[in-house]
């Protein structure tokens, strides 16, 4: 039977942040993953780049059932910590957009910064084998791997969710978390495109067209841009909202977001003479604009068009109602919205209030981030919230 002080179960983002923390604190650390390597997430993220943070992640970049959840981890971890990693390392990265830093060569990079930080804390690793039973007794957990028994007074949950299933993800941290008669939020696939139905049929043939776009759902609203594919609609806009989206509800797209108000109206008094179709090209890639043109049925001169007709053409581009189907699923999710739920969880250490020494870290905590760095962000400061604490 092998001793340590805290067993980490998934070595993820969350996971090697929190075994490299409470190793480097003196802490004799076993941190397991089902899969032959670590860190596959990250090498994949950002498409090959890593977007490893935000420089503006807040706790309102988050969905949640408790908004303030994150707070206290996300304030005592900040973008700037680990941006004083990275560079500590000497890997090179840039902002690309909104505040979504990626790194300029390879993810590897991260995924090798945090491999360095674990075996600099003396960390055990121990890839390639499922955790099979966990039992508690005595104040210690017991975690068989392979046919042996691991203990240690600490148990991290560090497995993350079931979004992408062929990269070895697994809803495993729900059941660990169920078996420790913790309540679990409705898992989601979250950051999903959306599939639209055979009704609005005329959008998927315009697949592969992307366009800047203001997406609304209730009140949430995201301006980035808007992607038209073979199945429905994905892009980071699109990404956003599906968080929020709730199923059988319609979502708001303006595809004019930078178009003053009454735009059609005075095109049409300074340009009476040119076509419906040209002025739309010109705010809209040209097929999309053909697209909308005919799903509006205007169509000839803006002079010889009403201002009525002119006033509902420009309110319904500003509000096009889309009522996706459903989403592409846990197939394509990037994370998983819903999780262990935030009221068993001390917000301070990430520690389970029932049970001292069980943890719960990362993605499969009901703490999901905005596209953009923030899920990294929640991993970084949650796994060091747990690696301080055990
Ligand atoms: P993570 O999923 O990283 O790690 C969990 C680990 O547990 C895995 O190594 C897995 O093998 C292991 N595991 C699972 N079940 C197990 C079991 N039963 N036994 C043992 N081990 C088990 N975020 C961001 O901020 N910026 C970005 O650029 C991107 N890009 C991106 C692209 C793509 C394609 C995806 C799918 C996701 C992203 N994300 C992202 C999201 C980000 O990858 C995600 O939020 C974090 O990896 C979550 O970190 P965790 O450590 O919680 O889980």
């Amino acid at each position: 039977m092998a001793e340590y002080d805290a067993i980490v179960l998934g070595a993820g983002a969350a996971g090697l942040m929190c075994a490299a923390t409470a190793g480097q604190m003196g802490r004799h650390v076993l941190l397991v993953d089902h899969a032959e390597a670590p860190g596959k997430k990250i090498l994949i993220s950002g498409g090959g780049r890593c977007n490893f943070t935000n420089v503006h992640a807040k706790a309102e970049n988050y969905l949640s059932a408790n908004l303030h959840f994150a707070k206290s981890a996300l304030g005592r971890y900040r973008p700037q910590d680990f941006i004083d990693l990275v560079d500590r390392y000497g890997i090179a990265w840039h902002e690309k957009t909104l505040g979504q830093l990626f790194c300029d060569g390879s993810a590897r990079q991260i995924v090798d910064l945090l491999l360095e930080e674990c075996q600099a804390g003396g960390v055990t690793l121990l890839l390639g084998h499922p955790a099979s039973a966990i039992d508690h007794a005595d104040g210690r957990f017991r975690v068989t791997i392979d046919g042996q028994a691991h203990t240690a007074p600490a148990l991290v949950l560090a497995t993350g969710g079931p979004s992408i299933p062929k990269m070895g993800a697994t809803g495993f941290a729900y059941d660990v978390a169920r078996q420790f008669g913790l309540s679990v939020v409705q898992p989601r696939p979250a950051l999903v495109p959306f599939t639209l139905g055979d009704d609005e049929v005329l959008f998927r043939e315009l697949s592969g067209i992307s366009s800047e776009v203001e997406v609304r759902w209730n009140k949430v609203k995201f301006r980035e841009a808007a992607l038209f594919t073979h199945r429905g609609l994905s892009g980071p806009a699109m990404l956003q909202i599906s968080s929020y989206w709730q199923h059988r509800t319609p979502i708001g797209v303006n595809f004019l977001p930078d178009r003053g108000a009454d735009w059609l109206l005075t095109e049409k008094r300074e340009h009476p003479r040119m076509q419906f179709a040209t002025v739309l090209s010109r705010g809209l890639p040209d097929r999309l604009a053909a697209a909308l043109g005919e799903r509006l049925a205007l169509a000839g001169e803006l002079g010889n068009l009403s201002d009525k007709a002119l006033r509902a053409a420009e309110a319904r581009l500003r509000d096009w109602q889309f009522a996706p189907n459903g989403t592409e699923g846990y197939a394509k999710a990037e994370v998983t919205a819903g999780g262990i739920s935030t009221a068993d969880l001390s917000s301070q250490t990430m520690e389970v209030k029932r049970t001292p020494g069980l943890y719960a870290i990362g993605e499969a905590v009901d703490v999901t981030g905005w596209l953009g760095g923030y899920n990294f962000q929640w991993a970084w400061a949650s796994g060091r919230a747990a690696g301080q604490a055990i």
